[in-house]
């Protein structure tokens, strides 16, 4: 994404026609960003040769997972909609991973059936629960254990997952235990340990951490996983200004961790596959003034995008059109929506708009769209694929009629 003669682009096509075409709000994404991340985790892990499972959560467009199946990634699911879109894009079972801390009866039953490369339990009852269905179906079936490493991620509260007032996963003690079960169960077989601390995670410190808690519980337990499986959290750039996690420290601990441990790594990642591949393009509906600012109000809401009202997220704002005007402005981005919290940013210094300018909020590729709603009945916008200078129409804007 960059200015030509300040016009924005993306693979030299001029993101203002775009928005004339399709209308805003519309989600655009480019497909050589996200090859350009994997490409990135690829390179920088090599020589620990990770099972790459993308984070559906962070994004399950169906388009979206097409390519990322071309570039040989597996999944990371947490429902059975999840593993219905993965196998549905053509990910192979073999590398796909379930986590979460509620699968039910059902969705069990459907991995099972699918043979899935691995269920990840969260607690003593779910692994009970499908030790009791692979009994039942006659198979034997590959289980992770999700420890909960009691490590600060040193992340936005809300997307910690790691601290033991966490729901995640379970204690050491618990987790002994429940290694012991499975080691004597006729049905299930124990593969992997997996671990999962927290999302948008900057510093390879909480890792490092976390490295060490998971040898120390390896050796507690005297067993040889098959899996480790390190979760995702890396995190990515929204200020723009280099503050992302560095892979090459981050796998530094990876190798040092391997050299006491002979184990295939199993990452999860979603916002660094996605996260800075998909800008928000929306409207100017109203400027109007404020106390010390004026309110921008657009066309784009937190049904839209919820990272800003649902975790004090910040995702850059940009025009479309950049215009070196003298005059600048302190505004106030918002939505339409009757909610205080319907607001993006505050900006001071910014150049003049004017009602019906186009703006492009940034980095939305990851838990943009997948967090979309409904809410004010507002129909969820179109997503467009920029693959190779053309466009591709990933989903339509939902209509108001099927809404209503
Ligand atoms: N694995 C597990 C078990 C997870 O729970 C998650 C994210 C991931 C992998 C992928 O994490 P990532 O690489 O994308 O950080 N809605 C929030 C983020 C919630 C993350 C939930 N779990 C946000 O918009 O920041």
């Amino acid at each position: 994404m960059i200015y030509r003669k300040n016009k924005l682009t993306i693979d030299h096509l001029d993101i203002s026609k775009i928005a004339r075409k399709y209308k805003t709000p519309v989600y655009c994404y480019s497909l050589r960003k996200i090859k350009e991340n994997i490409q990135n985790i690829k390179t920088h892990f090599k020589n620990i040769n990770p099972l790459i499972c993308y984070a559906v959560k962070a994004n399950p467009n169906l388009g979206i997972l097409r390519e990322i199946k071309k570039n040989n990634l597996g999944a990371d699911v947490v429902s059975v909609g999840e593993l219905m879109k993965a196998l549905k894009a053509g990910i192979s079972p073999k590398k796909i991973v379930f986590s979460g801390v509620g699968k039910t009866f059902e969705e069990i039953e459907y991995a099972i059936n699918k043979n899935i490369l691995l269920i990840n339990a969260e607690s003593k009852s779910e692994i009970l629960q499908i030790e009791k269905i692979a009994k039942k179906k006659k198979k034997i079936v590959d289980v992770g254990i999700r420890l909960n490493p009691n490590t600060d991620a040193k992340t936005l509260s809300q997307i910690s997952t790691g601290k033991k007032e966490n729901k995640f996963g379970v204690n050491q003690k618990i987790f002994l235990q429940l290694v012991n079960i499975v080691k004597k169960s006729q049905s299930l077989n124990l593969k992997c340990l997996s671990v999962h601390i927290g999302s948008q995670i900057l510093s390879y410190k909480p890792y490092q951490k976390m490295l060490n808690v998971v040898n120390k519980i390896i050796k507690l337990s005297n067993y040889n996983f098959e899996y480790i499986d390190l979760g995702g959290g890396m995190g990515i750039d929204y200020n723009h200004d280099q503050s992302k996690l560095d892979f090459y420290k981050y796998s530094k601990e990876i190798k040092k961790f391997l050299k006491n441990n002979h184990c295939k790594i199993i990452f999860e990642p979603g916002r660094s596959i996605v996260g800075n591949s998909a800008i928000l393009i929306t409207k100017v509906i109203y400027i109007k003034e404020g106390f010390k600012k004026d309110f921008v109000i657009l066309d784009a809401a937190m049904n839209d995008l919820m990272r800003p009202a649902l975790y004090g997220a910040k995702h850059m704002i940009i025009p479309l059109s950049k215009i070196n005007r003298k005059s600048k402005k302190s505004y106030e981005f918002v939505g339409p929506i009757c909610e205080s919290t319907d607001t993006f940013s505050i900006v001071k210094n910014y150049q003049k708009l004017n009602e019906k300018d186009f703006l492009a909020i940034c980095d939305v590729g990851a838990y943009g769209v997948s967090l979309a709603s409904n809410y004010n009945i507002r129909p969820k916008p179109p997503e467009i694929l920029i693959k190779n200078s053309k466009i591709q129409v990933l989903n339509k804007r939902q209509k108001i009629s099927d809404l209503i």
